[in-house]
């Protein structure tokens, strides 16, 4: 199962990989993930990218889809994969057919997930993210039992360099002008459909779930 999962900062694109990863056994690629990586550990890419992710900004699109198109090669991909956060643009969507194409694969499943403008806001200003494992968190909508600790393998937690109220701001404001106009993409393609990403993190897993287990149009 190919799958494409698109919506805004803070929609719970990655909130709701981690559950599918569990499921179905798929791998998450996360572009956000991969590039936060690499600004970490200081490599070209992560030098280039750098001051586009502290701004909100999205990274050029060459160096994203060159991450994909090398990502996608792993044999762990063969039997399925989650992209989260790519594509982002209209190139990046074009780009990735023919790295599709190529490696003999095509996407099941667009799934948008659809949340208003302030409750992102919320969402992404109470994130927590453990440093050790990645499982992520909320300081009101899914606590920890201890502040700053993961309940999953007990390393502390963090918050994203980005998810500053300023940045947010940012990071939304080119969701609409960059990445929104591919829900019309997919529309037309009429391969796009829509959940509600309001409610609880089970209740939208299901929604999830039975999406992903009808069989693609
Ligand atoms: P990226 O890491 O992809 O960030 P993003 O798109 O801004 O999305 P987030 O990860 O912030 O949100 P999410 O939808 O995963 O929500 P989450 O599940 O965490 O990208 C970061 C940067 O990298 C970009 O700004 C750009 O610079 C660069 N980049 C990445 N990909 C790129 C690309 N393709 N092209 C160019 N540049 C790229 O949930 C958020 C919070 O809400 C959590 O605290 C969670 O616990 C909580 N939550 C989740 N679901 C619910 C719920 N149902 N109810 C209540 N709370 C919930
Ligand atoms: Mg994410
Ligand atoms: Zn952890």
């Amino acid at each position: 199962m190919n799958l494409i999962l698109l919506g805004p900062p803070g929609a719970g694109k990655g909130t709701q990989a981690q559950k599918i990863v569990e499921r179905y056994h798929i791998p998450q690629i996360s572009t956000g993930d991969i590039l936060r990586a690499a600004v970490k550990e200081k490599t070209p890419l992560g030098l280039k990218a750098k001051g586009f992710m502290d701004q909100g900004q999205l990274v050029p699109d060459d160096l994203v889809i060159g991450i994909i198109g090398e990502r996608l090669k792993d044999p762990d991909c063969n039997q399925g994969f989650i992209l989260d956060g790519f594509p982002r643009t209209i190139p990046q969507a074009e780009a990735l057919q023919p790295i599709l194409v190529k490696l003999g694969k095509s996407i099941d499943h667009v799934i948008s997930i659809e949340v208003d403008p302030e409750e992102l806001v919320r969402r992404l200003t109470g994130r927590r993210t453990c440093k050790n494992c990645g499982a992520m968190y909320h300081v009101l909508f899914n606590p920890t039992q201890h502040e700053w600790m993961c309940d999953r393998c007990g390393g502390r937690l963090y918050q994203r360099d980005d998810d500053k109220e300023e940045t947010i701001r940012t990071r939304l404001k080119e969701y609409e002008k960059q990445t929104a106009p591919l829900i019309q993409y997919y529309k037309s393609k009429n391969s796009l459909r829509s959940i509600q990403g309001i409610g609880g993190l089970d209740e939208i897993f299901e929604r999830m779930v039975r999406l992903l287990d009808t069989k693609p149009r």
